[in-house]
């Protein structure tokens, strides 16, 4: 493992990994981490093992794999092999000619790499058409065309191969991209879709889930490099000026200027239900006698801790005098 492993700027070389305290030469400032390569490894498989565990989801459950040959369904097999889990992948050959050529080949090659089974299928075979094809004889924009036969046909072929569960690698900064697309759009319908697990509504649809939703893009790129995973390098040439490239964009463009922007607005959107639930009505302070959600109002909570660093006792927030009016 070479020492060029920053995700951003290079660490000077007396960095010190918040776990194990030897050299660090990863950042993630949105965790607030400085870690070593073998650190970094540990928090993105305990990443993974966690939405596994909130999934659900045992290591004895055969998982089916969606894999394109890009750099997060490969770093997700690999993680879910090596948690134990016993996997097997699907990709979908959708005939984009040097792009499909060389996508399958990044599959062919992870997968001999650590002796995984796969089974590929051909889009043209079992639909008639390839993606190229479709482009010519439809208006509408390809990839959600392209989106929507992946979908159907994943689903179909898990089922058919007997497996109740499958696997994609939409990341952290997908599922926040998608977020903000269908929010700006008030796609409510969609908004509800949003789920990292969604159990299978009906007996031909497999369990789905996105065991990586807690990580971001270059922590997934990161990964690969560790583990000596090489995804397609391209982009698939059809899928330029797509509207989820620019939903990415605008989010990775507020993270860079607010570590943790991704997360918090990923997470917070997660989590609403619970919290809502568990959103106390409001009560009164025991000081003050202002509303207040908690025991003590914020007010008389920062008054407490400010005077408990002075020594001193405290009381209640005094009444606020009424303002003078000025200038009358
Ligand atoms: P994308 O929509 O291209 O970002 O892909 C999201 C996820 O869908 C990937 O991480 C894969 O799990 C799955 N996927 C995309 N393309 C394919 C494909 N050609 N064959 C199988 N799975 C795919
Ligand atoms: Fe589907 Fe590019 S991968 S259109
Ligand atoms: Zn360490």
């Amino acid at each position: 493992m070479g020492a060029m492993h920053s995700l951003s700027s290079p660490l000077p070389p007396e960095a010190k990994c918040t776990r194990c305290r030897s050299r660090a030469t990863i950042r993630l400032s949105s965790h607030h981490a400085l870690f070593c390569p073998e650190c970094f490894l540990v928090f993105f498989h305990r990443a993974v093992s966690r939405a596994m565990k909130e999934f659900g989801v045992s290591a004895a459950t055969p998982i089916m794999i969606a894999v394109s040959g890009g750099k997060d369904s490969l770093a997700l097999w690999d993680v879910l092999h090596q948690l134990g889990y016993p996997v097997e992948g699907l990709h979908i050959n959708l005939g984009i000619h040097d792009f499909s050529r060389a996508s399958s080949g990044a599959v062919d090659r992870f997968a001999r790499s650590r002796g995984l089974s796969w089974r590929e299928v051909f889009l043209e075979e079992i639909f008639g058409y390839a993606i190229p094809e479709i482009r010519r004889r439809t208006r509408r924009k390809i990839c959600s065309v392209c989106g929507l036969l992946k979908r159907q046909l994943l689903n179909r072929l898990v089922v058919r191969e007997g497996y109740a569960v499958l696997a994609t690698g939409h990341n952290l900064d997908d599922e926040a991209g998608r977020l903000l697309g269908n929010l700006v759009r008030h796609r409510r319908q969609y908004l509800e879709k949003l789920s990292p697990f969604l159990p299978s509504p009906h007996p031909r649809l497999p369990i789905k889930m996105k065991p990586l939703y807690r990580l971001e893009a270059g922590e997934i790129r990161l990964y690969c490099q560790i583990r000596g995973i090489e995804p397609v390098d391209s982009l698939c040439p059809l899928s330029r000026g797509a509207t989820s490239h620019a939903f990415k964009e605008a989010l990775q463009f507020l993270e860079d200027k607010m570590g943790g922007t991704k997360r918090d607005f990923l997470f917070g959107y997660l989590d609403r239900p619970a919290r809502e639930a568990s959103m106390p009505g409001f009560g009164t302070c025991a000081r003050c006698g202002e509303p207040t959600y908690s025991d003590l109002c914020s007010v008389c909570g920062l008054k407490s801790r400010l005077d408990g660093k002075k020594g001193k006792e405290t009381d209640a927030v005094p009444n606020i005098p009424a303002p003078q009016i000025k200038g009358s």
